[in-house]
């Protein structure tokens, strides 16, 4: 072992989206420790993470509970595994808790490492439940442009980001990508598609219920009912992906509840584990099992650490913290606090475009010449506070433990790299 933490890596580690010269030693932003919503490097240097690592940290860094419940379930048992007719007690009172907890009639759950797995899961499931029926040709699968589903190659064939795509084809067969739920007409180019492929050949729709990667596009009124009944008249499943907004985020416990959305699927993943450990989830109606649930037939499916003892544990105590904190009724309000003060720094100065979201999701889009965005970030970075650039927009998903004065710092902070950031 020679060198700093900071070497070793940049000798060895091959780091997700990211840039070859932001993986250099001196670029590397490398934390040692986290509490509440502030994580610090190993120099001492510390920042709000205004964007909850991935979205994921919903209860904050260094929660005690989490990591008590995880050291129980590993002292217990260390791992046990749901393949081939075996079960553990923290998986099974998990499947209960989400069954109370997700939109009425998603009652069973198939546990993964994380969300693109989940989403997996859901187009190899409704492609299996169409064979078993004998309509083998109802395969294909429609996403939305701006969608961001995954990485893995069915999940990443309904992410509707080109640039992720790129050099890495052929990716399964898919219907293409219809426009978000923001764009005039979004529900009526669904139905389009469907019809152009032919609904026989359609076997599922992939949506986020409010999509961060196209940078927060808030639904248009009337565009889930509209897509319930299109999916419903052309027996297409309804995949709703809540991997990011589910478990509080937008200040109810499952952004579907926003709009009663009704899915035949859900998957779920992040703030499950609090991003504490991997954990993502596939449930699913009682109707949509039957379908491949049957006697005789086995599921040939399933991923060897999806849904072990210490990321049910972690998952569990994280729901309780939820509910015993009101952590989503707190991410209503703070949501609502912090788009409050977006809207008073819009009207002050004429860098901001729109400021949107729902709950502690929230989008700005900046008004000035391309690339703003990046130095916005950097400096924000340089003044303590981790957010996500989009292009030219920056999107705030801090921890839901977040007060209003720690909000007023991440305004603050914002402000100051603004003006920053416009003198150049
Ligand atoms: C909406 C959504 N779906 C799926 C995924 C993929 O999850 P994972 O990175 O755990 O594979 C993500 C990850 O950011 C996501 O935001």
């Amino acid at each position: 072992m020679s060198g700093s933490w900071a070497e070793m890596d940049e000798r060895h580690l091959v780091h997700p989206f990211t840039a070859a010269d932001q993986a250099t030693e001196e670029n590397l932003l490398m934390l040692v420790s986290g509490r509440g919503v502030r994580v610090s490097d190993e120099r001492g240097r510390s920042w709000i993470d205004a964007q909850a690592a991935l979205s994921n940290v919903a209860l904050g860094y260094g929660r005690e509970e989490l990591a008590t419940a995880a050291a129980a379930a590993l002292a217990e048992i260390g791992f046990a595994t749901l393949f081939t007719g075996r079960g553990h007690r923290w998986a099974a009172a998990l499947g209960e808790r989400l069954a109370e907890l997700t939109a009425p009639g998603i009652e069973r759950f198939l546990f993964t490492v994380g969300g693109s797995d989940a989403i997996e899961s859901a187009i190899k499931l409704v492609r299996y439940a169409n064979a078993l029926a004998g309509r083998p040709e109802k395969r294909k699968v429609i996403g939305r442009q701006g969608g961001y589903h995954g990485v893995s190659l069915g999940a990443l064939s309904v992410t509707g980001l080109a640039p992720l795509r790129e050099g890495f084809g052929p990716l399964p067969e898919y219907a293409g990508h219809v426009p978000q739920a923001h764009e005039p007409g979004a529900a009526e180019a669904l139905e389009r598609r469907i019809l152009e492929e032919g609904p026989e050949t359609v076997a599922a729709f992939v949506a986020e219920p409010v999509s961060q990667s196209a940078v927060v596009a808030m639904p248009r009124d009337g565009y889930w009912t509209r897509v319930q009944q299109i999916c419903r008249e052309h027996d297409v499943a309804l995949v709703l992906d809540e991997v990011i907004t589910g478990f509080g985020r937008t200040g109810r416990m499952f952004a579907g509840e926003h709009w009663d959305i009704r899915p035949d699927l859900v998957t779920m993943s992040k703030a499950l584990t609090s991003g504490y450990l991997p954990l993502g989830a596939l449930g699913m109606t009682e109707e949509f099992h039957a379908r491949f649930a049957r006697p005789g037939q086995t599921l040939m499916h399933g991923f060897s650490g999806g849904g072990g003892p210490a990321a049910c544990a972690v998952a569990l105590a994280t729901l309780d913290v939820l509910r015993d904190e009101g952590l989503v009724e707190r991410a209503a309000a703070a949501g609502e606090y912090l788009r409050g003060r977006l809207a008073d720094l819009q009207a002050r100065c004429g860098w901001i475009a729109e400021v949107r979201g729902i709950g502690l999701l929230v989008g700005v889009d900046l008004a000035a010449e391309p690339g703003v965005g990046g130095r916005v970030y950097a400096e924000m970075l340089r003044r303590g506070v981790i957010v996500r650039a989009y292009g030219d927009s920056i999107v705030f998903t801090p921890p839901l433990v977040i007060t209003d004065e720690e909000l007023d710092e991440v305004v603050d902070v914002f402000e100051a790299a603004l003006q920053a950031s416009a003198k150049r």
